[in-house]
């Protein structure tokens, strides 16, 4: 039900503003936002939907259609529900702005799979901020929102993540990637090589460990730099400069530093086989460098790779099971699921195409 029948449903009258927002899948470039490095993310075709309506109440109520639950908090505590955290964030970061708020109803609609590595909270954040200022006229361009919904999910969800994900929600399209310098904000769209089409498929891990092992690696990067005396790892300027590291910080730098040198090479790739090579390289280096893949998901992107019509493969999103992206040959997504799904099932695993949906 979209965010408009769902809201008069659940509160009797229908919506004052309306506001959609995509999940992200992101194709190379994964720990390297938080590095100050390049990414090249897309948006996927699942949205999230919100409705908002000032209630005249004492209290702002939210209610999330995918937990049918109702929870009802004023600006001055977060809520017990941790999914709540996401859109109050969003309320008290634009709070802080100097914007006054009433309490509102407000309705969250979502098919932005949960729990992946495909965003679906910087969908909710961003589709929570693009309502408001609708609702409000609040003067945000598109880049003030994606920080807003980061600030947002490092101060009240518990996330020290990067730009990567609000970027890409607030401005990503679902036809181009979107090449992003997280240092500078520059960026530019790049096509996807003539021929491909995207596959991403969850592998049915929970992501249990995804946001303490998240932190973990990025305190990790912060004290290579520190070591290393500079800014952050994008200051880097080669691999050798890492020589002199602890064994450990050596390789989560030599990953950040090498992905990032893939994604500037994908963003020039003309053949899809040459993209898809720097997906697959992409994935060894999160297995063996950054260690933050899983048996489970080693298992179903060797799968991946190792079909014909496949050109690359990895995990995507910050790892620790959740989904993963292939670059396949266009056409070929519903036949490439029919060979790897059962494959994959056989060694215990419960995998599912995510995007394109009708592969699935
Ligand atoms: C999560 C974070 C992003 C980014 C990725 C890993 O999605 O929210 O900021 O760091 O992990 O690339």
């Amino acid at each position: 039900m979209t965010s408009a029948r769902g809201f008069q449903a659940v509160f009797g009258q229908p919506p004052e503003a309306e506001a959609s927002a995509p999940g992200r899948v992101n194709l190379l470039g994964e720990h390297t936002d938080y590095n100050e490095g390049f990414v090249l993310p897309i948006a996927i075709p699942q949205q999230t939907h919100v409705g908002m309506r000032r209630n005249g109440q004492g209290a702002f109520r939210l209610h999330a259609q995918a937990m049918d639950q109702t929870v009802a908090f004023t600006l001055d505590a977060p809520p017990a529900a941790h999914f709540a955290c996401y859109v109050y964030g969003c309320l008290v970061e634009t709070a802080r702005e100097g914007v006054a708020l009433e309490p509102l109803d407000i309705h969250v609609a979502s098919d932005v799979p949960m729990g992946v590595g495909l965003s679906s909270s910087a969908a909710l954040e961003v589709a929570t901020l693009r309502c408001l200022r609708g609702l409000l006229d609040l003067p945000l361009d598109d880049v003030q929102i994606a920080h807003l919904g980061q600030r947002a999910e490092v101060r009240h969800a518990g996330v020290r993540c990067g730009l990567l994900d609000q970027m890409a929600s607030s401005l990503a399209g679902t036809t181009r990637a979107l090449l992003m310098d997280t240092r500078s904000l520059a960026r530019r769209e790049v096509p996807l090589p003539a021929g491909s089409a995207l596959l991403v498929v969850d592998s049915g891990e929970p992501r249990s460990l995804a946001a303490s092992g998240y932190n973990e690696r990025r305190a990790q990067c912060e004290q290579a730099a520190r070591l290393l005396g500079v800014a952050s790892l994008r200051d880097v300027p080669d691999l050798q400069a890492l020589d002199g590291l602890p064994e450990l910080l050596r390789r989560r730098a030599r990953h950040v530093l090498t992905e990032n040198a893939r994604v500037l090479a994908a963003a020039g790739c003309v053949h899809a086989r040459d993209f898809g090579a720097l997906m697959n390289a992409s994935h060894a280096s999160l297995r063996d460098d950054y260690a933050v893949s899983t048996p489970a998901m080693d298992r179903l992107v060797s799968l991946l790779q190792a079909h014909p019509q496949v050109q690359g493969a990895r995990l995507t999103g910050a790892g620790f099971g959740g989904a993963c992206v292939a670059l396949c040959v266009q056409g070929a997504q519903a036949a490439i699921a029919r060979a790897v799904l059962p494959a994959y099932a056989a060694g215990g695993g419960q995998a599912r195409v995510l995007v394109p949906a009708e592969a699935s």
